[in-house]
């Protein structure tokens, strides 16, 4: 089948199996932030956006994006720079195979609710499961980034 979808700000028409899961998709295009993981929908780590909403990739069908827009970490490299200092700062940035993830999910968080309170930004992230590092460090750097922005 044929599907037709704007990939980072670019529109790409392919030919996929029906099968094809939006993971293999995504990574067969180049967009190798998007990390296998649980392959359960348990983890988070394959998290990017349909339509802005964050989605599970290894649990949805590439044919589910035709005629939509995904968003990857790769089409979001600025968005994400706003904020990934604050929680290095706080020294709780993540390896490359989960941080992805939560850096997604920290996006969409953001943009739906740009004032989040502390409990909210745990409910929100609570999906991305692989934190060797911690949930504080990365709710501080959340806050210092919020704390900043809103001092102007
Ligand atoms: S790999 Fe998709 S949720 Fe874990
Ligand atoms: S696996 Fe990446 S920080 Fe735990």
């Amino acid at each position: 089948m044929e599907i037709k979808l704007m990939l980072n700000g670019r529109e790409v028409t392919a030919s996929i199996q029906a099968d094809t899961l939006l993971i293999d998709f995504l990574r067969a295009r180049g967009c190798l932030s998007v990390k296998r993981g649980c392959e359960t929908s348990n983890c988070g780590l394959c998290t990017v956006l349909l339509d802005g909403t964050p989605v599970l990739s290894c649990s949805v069908l590439a044919a589910r994006a035709d005629g939509h827009s995904i968003q990857t970490l790769e089409g979001l490299q600025e968005e994400a720079a706003e904020f990934v200092t604050f929680i290095a700062d706080q020294g709780a940035e993540q390896c490359g195979f989960c941080n992805p993830g939560f850096v997604m999910n920290t996006i969409a968080l953001l943009r739906e609710n740009p004032n989040p309170t502390d409990d909210e930004i745990r409910a929100y992230l609570a999906g991305n499961l692989c934190r060797c590092s911690g949930y504080e460090g990365q709710l501080r750097g959340i806050r210092a980034y919020l704390n900043q922005r809103n001092q102007g």
